[in-house]
């Protein structure tokens, strides 16, 4: 994901900008993925957030150990929410330039939570389009390429930009890869 994000900050800095950029990862666990990004050369603010209340204490310690001349609030924060039940957690209708989801989605999934009508697979993209600019970059190793592409493009909120190529491994005649990775843009 991180190689992806350099390779955009790159190739099209008006999608993903390496100094102004900001990056919210849902589902953060241990918070490494953002520690990742930033020792990737990430300046702009990155948004840490989880259902898990140890989680959010977790990953907080583990950034601050690792950055400790940055501030909370200022250049790093991490939140406690579940972002599909409501938008409580996002009072102010902020928005982050690029969403991340490494396995999130996959743990909705798992968990068999309903959101009123919806399950939480389903409730997914309109949630996040709420909260995220431009670009969503989601890894599954739960779901296939196809089946984490329709679940964000059923509703028309989201379409695929770019999918990212990983080794495949073929059994029986039939091809697949054990990971997926697929960045979605907004639909105008
Ligand atoms: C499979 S773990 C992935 C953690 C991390 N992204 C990683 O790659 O190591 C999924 C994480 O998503 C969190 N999570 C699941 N559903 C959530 C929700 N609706 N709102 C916030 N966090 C959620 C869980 O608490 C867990 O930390």
């Amino acid at each position: 994901m991180i190689r992806f994000l350099e390779d955009l900050a790159t190739d099209e800095p008006e999608l993903v900008d390496e100094q102004e950029s900001s990056f919210l990862d849902l589902g953060t666990g241990n918070g490494q993925l953002l520690v990742g990004m930033r020792e990737a050369g990430f300046e702009g603010l990155l948004t840490g957030l989880d259902y898990s209340a140890p989680s959010v204490e977790f990953a907080r310690g583990v950034y601050a150990t690792e950055f400790p001349e940055e501030q909370e609030g200022n250049d790093y924060e991490f939140l406690h929410a579940d972002f599909l039940a409501s938008h409580a957690w996002n009072p102010n209708n902020r928005e982050w330039d690029v969403v991340l989801d490494k396995g999130t989605l996959d743990a909705i999934a798992l968990a068999d939570i309903k959101y009123g009508e919806l399950t939480g697979v389903q409730t997914y993209p309109h949630q996040v389009s709420a909260f995220a600019r431009q670009l969503v970059l989601i890894t599954s190793c739960n779901f296939t390429e196809q089946e984490l592409i329709k679940i964000m493009t059923r509703d028309g909120l989201f379409e695929v930009f770019k999918t990212v190529p990983y080794p495949t491994f073929e059994f029986g005649g039939v091809k697949g890869q054990t990971v997926c990775t697929v960045a979605f843009t907004k639909t105008k």
